[in-house]
């Protein structure tokens, strides 16, 4: 079954050279830079409703706009579609009266990472690719490895030694070969890369595969589709940089085909111990006119936020992130780590959403940007929430207290709960 896709090759964030979509690499051939997915859309005005498959229940509703060709190829999975969800009484913790939260830790393997790993398995299929194969903080592993298994094929995952317990049990359970590398996220990057390169594998690395933002964009389809059009912000948790620049590519593809007419501005929220994309943004910004992207790099950290999914010294899609930010006209918000943990319960409390610690960073972040008058009280705001809460509970147990021990008896159970309401 061939779908009509309008892929019409990639263009680097760095050097701007463009490659046909043929091109079997992964990074410019010219400058090494990352890549982008480009399409060339119809020219029909005003635009038909040929963007959205409404019978279709997942990303896949808007193949039009993705680079598919092969919808038999797709997995199965409910990947997207998630909840939008109202959230004033969050909201006013901020002063902010129109907040939503986008809760895609209702993915398949509870984080946002599903919808890259999705996309990015279509397209290892559509090439044939015989093994898919990536490195990760514990989410976009564990996804791979969950939408592997939906269609059987081989995965095998690259994950520094301390990532959280519910990581590797997905990793595991869902069947992949499990790399537990001694050293960073960092670390297994590379020696993912290399492993890879010699194996002649499919390689999903975030940023270094263009495919992946295509699959992360498709949450900006979702927020217009259901609101209807465009917020003023959204908020988004970075480490890498790859979902903060897919988010950007969807609402910039939402206007290039003409669908939408305005595009909004990002919030970039990452914790002060993993701040190299608010570090390089700020001295951007700071320098002033239009930046020369040739010449802008995004220096490393020494991450060691408890964020697990946002702790990256070397972020892997720096430079498509201080650009979606710039471009967007948005801020980036650094966060402390005492911060980012309190927002869990603060978000949950006041939503009913969990999150693990690094979608938490959103929160924490907004809250920021409100306070300082980046964010208006009357603005619209889509607050990311990237990963569930489940992932990581011993950071959820450390902010959320502790029960109450009682003996088994009813004096001692209403002793307890005294002042409920
Ligand atoms: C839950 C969660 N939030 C945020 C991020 C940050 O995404 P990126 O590394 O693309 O900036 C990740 C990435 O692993 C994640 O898993
Ligand atoms: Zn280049």
């Amino acid at each position: 079954m061939n779908y009509k896709t309008h892929f019409n090759g990639f263009r680097c964030f760095r050097c701007g050279a463009e490659q046909k979509a043929d091109f079997s690499g992964y990074v410019c051939p010219a400058c090494g830079g990352n890549l982008e997915v480009v399409y060339e859309w119809p020219r029909v005005r005003p635009v038909p409703d040929w963007w959205k498959e409404v019978a279709r229940r997942n990303v896949f509703r808007y193949a039009a706009l993705m680079p598919v060709s092969r919808l038999d190829l797709v997995p199965p999975l409910r990947v997207g579609l998630t909840p939008l969800v109202d959230a004033p009484r969050l909201g006013e913790l901020a002063g902010l009266k129109n907040l939503r939260i986008k809760d895609d830790g209702q993915n398949p393997s509870a984080s946002f990472k599903d919808r890259a790993g999705a996309v990015a398995l279509a397209r290892a299929r559509e090439i044939g690719a015989s093994v898919v194969c990536g490195a990760s903080t514990g989410n976009a592993g564990s996804s791979m490895a969950c939408l592997a298994a939906s269609v059987g094929m081989p995965c095998v995952i690259f994950v520094p030694e301390a990532a959280p317990a519910a990581k590797i049990a997905q990793l595991l359970t869902f069947g992949a070969r499990v790399l537990a590398v001694k050293g960073t996220y960092d670390d297994a990057f590379d020696l993912c890369m290399d492993v890879c390169a010699k194996r002649g594998w499919f390689n999903r690395n975030t940023g270094y595969n263009p495919f992946t933002r295509e699959g992360k964009k498709t949450v900006a389809f979702e927020i217009v589709d259901e609101l209807g059009h465009v917020p003023d912000w959204v908020a988004v948790p970075v480490g890498d940089g790859n979902i903060i620049s897919g988010v950007w590519k969807g609402f910039r593809d939402l206007k290039d085909a003409g669908i939408t007419d305005k595009l909004p501005k990002l919030l970039c929220a990452q914790s002060e111990a993993s701040n190299a994309i608010a570090l390089a943004f700020d001295k951007v910004r700071a320098a002033g006119g239009t930046p020369d992207w040739k010449s802008v790099e995004v220096a490393p950290v020494q991450a060691t936020t408890v964020a697990d999914s946002i702790s990256v010294d070397i972020p892997r899609d720096g430079l498509a992130a201080v650009r979606a930010v710039w471009e967007s006209g948005g801020r980036a918000v650094q966060v402390p780590d005492a911060e980012i943990l309190a927002a869990i319960p603060e978000i949950a409390r006041h939503s009913g959403v969990f999150a693990e610690p690094a979608a938490a960073c959103a929160w924490g972040g907004l809250k920021r940007a409100a306070a300082a008058g980046i964010v208006g009280a009357d603005e619209e705001v889509v607050l990311m929430c990237t990963g569930n809460g489940l992932k990581d509970i011993a950071s959820a147990r450390k902010a959320a207290g502790e029960p109450i021990p009682v003996e088994c008896n009813a004096d001692a159970a209403m002793a307890a709960t005294e002042g409920v309401a």
